[in-house]
Parts: structure tokens; sequence; C-alpha cells
């Protein structure tokens, strides 16, 4: 009998070819995500849940897999995955990391362009019809090049964004958990500056950390207070990093230039002040949504799977302890 594995979402259909020879694979085709409980119905007999990382795997879930050996999330973040849960259950928890390192770069740095050159109103501006002609102050924005990027959290995609700054002749400050070695950082020209000072440097702030209770509202009311007051804050990384609240607050008060923001608290619930500004750029969590990024994002979870299958550890472990006895 072939193992069973359940995929909470309509995927790439190509990277499943290889996993529906080895497997039988359910997948929920309704154009929604499953609800806890249809997943909890779902779950018996599967060996695999390739998972979106918009499903909350809760411990509640993990625990209704009485037969789960892996839960193959579908995304780099895992904050959505219950991990001392999956620990004690003793279930491989995965990402999907690399793969779409420089596609969410690519995303973070078009946030940067379109919040400073304001690319969305003036595309609205034009739509609208109000384009009489060239006008000498018309859609003035904030140059790039040669401004100061302060990158918060210095990991993959942190890193790729920070080389394109390069390219735009940025100066990059980053902050992280864990500081460069100096002769890294001079021979690829980072500067470490504690958040703080980051916050009072940068012209455009960026967020590349990861979601956890310690990354949780970083940044809040006394954080923006510090930013320059023509500094732009970009956040492609989870939400909850910044205190949504105090953003709305920020921006309306002046206390920051503009954001650009592909991910939010409570998203897809979207703070209804911000939908009324024009100095905020606002995506529905799309950074590493390429054709390419999308298919490999499957075929590396499908890879996890399949080595779990085979008896092997997946590739991208995030819980490795389960392994040792
Ligand atoms: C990721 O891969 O973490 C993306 O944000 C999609 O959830």
């Amino acid at each position: 009998m072939r193992p069973k594995v359940l995929i909470t979402r309509k995927i790439y259909e190509r990277p499943l070819q290889l996993l529906k020879e080895k497997a039988e694979v359910t997948i929920n085709l309704k154009d929604r995500p499953m609800t806890p409980e249809e997943i909890i119905a779902a779950l018996p007999g599967k060996i695999g849940m390739l998972a979106m990382g918009s499903d909350r795997v809760s411990s509640q879930i993990l625990e209704a897999g009485k037969d789960l050996k892996i839960v193959a999330n579908n995304a780099v973040g895992f904050n959505n995955i219950d991990l001392d849960a999956a620990i004690r259950l003793k279930i491989a928890a995965t990402n999907t990391p690399d793969v779409l390192t420089d596609t969410t770069a690519d995303l973070s740095f078009a946030l940067i362009l379109g919040v400073a050159r304001r690319l969305v109103e003036a595309d609205r501006f034009v739509r609208a019809g109000k384009w009489v002609g060239w006008k000498p102050n018309l859609m003035i924005g904030s140059e790039v090049h040669g401004k100061t990027l302060g990158v918060i959290g210095l990991g993959r995609i942190g890193s790729a964004v920070a080389k394109r700054g390069q390219g735009f002749n940025m100066r990059i400050v980053y902050t992280d958990i864990r500081r460069l070695h100096p002769a890294i950082e001079q021979q690829h020209q980072l500067q470490f500056m504690p958040l703080r000072d980051l916050l009072q440097t940068s012209d455009f702030v960026t967020l590349h950390v990861p979601l956890t209770p310690e990354t949780f509202h970083l940044l809040g009311a006394e954080q923006l207070r510090l930013m320059k007051k023509s500094a732009f804050l970009i956040n492609a990384s989870r939400g909850p990093v910044v205190d949504e609240k105090a953003l709305v607050e920020a921006l309306r008060a002046g206390t920051i230039a503009g954001a650009g923001l592909d991910v939010f608290e409570a998203e897809p619930q979207v703070s209804p002040e911000l939908l009324a500004m024009d100095n905020v750029l606002l995506l529905p969590h799309v950074g590493s949504a390429t054709d390419e990024t999308r298919e490999k994002m499957v075929q590396t979870a499908v890879n996890n799977i399949l080595a779990v299958i085979r008896g092997e550890i997946p590739p991208n472990i995030l819980n490795p302890e389960i392994y040792r006895s």
C-alpha cells in the first residue's frame, strides 16, 4: 500500500508527479484554505502533509495526525507550525529555504523603489485621467541611490537585499543577533549597528527576520519614533514583526515618510487607515510569487516528503532533534 499524503491547497502540478508515483495524494481542490476541522478530518491515515505558510498547523492538528511523519511547509517561514508540538510528537517539520531568496529580495527592492518613487500612486494618477502634461513638481519622490539602507536580519534574504542596495550605490548598515566577522563586514562593505542606531541612521529600513517571540513587535511606537521623518519602512518578512497600530499612527503623524508592506499583522485583513494613505504601498503577501520560484518551492516540499517516505532525514528539517533518541 502506498503512503498517503494530504496537500492543503491546489498547487503546481509538475513537481507533484514524482510524489504521485510514490504516494496516494489527496489535494484540497477548493479555491480556499482548508479549515482546521477539514484538515483534522482529512489527516487520519496520512503520513505527510504539504501545508501552505498560511495554514495554522497547531498542536491540535498535529495531535490529530496520528500517522503523520512530516509536515512539509510550502514556505521558508515556519511560524505557522507549532514546532514544540512537532518535536514532542516526533513529526518532522520542513521549509523551503534558498529557492525563494532572490525572488523575495527582488520584491523587497521593488517595494523600496515603489514607495520612494511613488510608482503606484503615479500609476493611479495616470489611470484616473489626471495627467495633463509634464510639470516640474509632479510626483516628486525620494532618491534611492546613494542613500542608507538599514537591513534588520542579515540572513539569506536580508543579504540578497543588501547586495541589491549596493548595486544602487547605497550604504548598507545592518543589525542581526549574530554579527559577521569584521573582515567579512569589510570585504562586503557592511556596517553593523545596534537596532537603535540603525533606525536613526537609515533612509530605508527593511525587515528580514523570522517571526519568533523575540521579533514580535520588534518595531513599535518607540522604535518608529527613532526613524528619520524622511525614512521609509519596508516589510516583506512577517506582519507581526511590526506593531501595525503604531505604524498607522507613525504614518498619520508624519513620524516616517512612508511604508512598503507585503505582510500584515492580521492578514488578509489590512488596517483600514493604511488603505487610505498614498504614501504606503500595499501588496498581498507575494514575496515569492513568481512562476519559477513557486514551482521550486513545491519541488522542495515534495523532496522533503519523498525523503521521509524513503526513511531518510528530510534535507530541510527544522526539528532535527526528533531523530536523536
Ligand atoms: C514564505 O515562504 O515564508 C512566504 O512568506 C510565503 O509564506
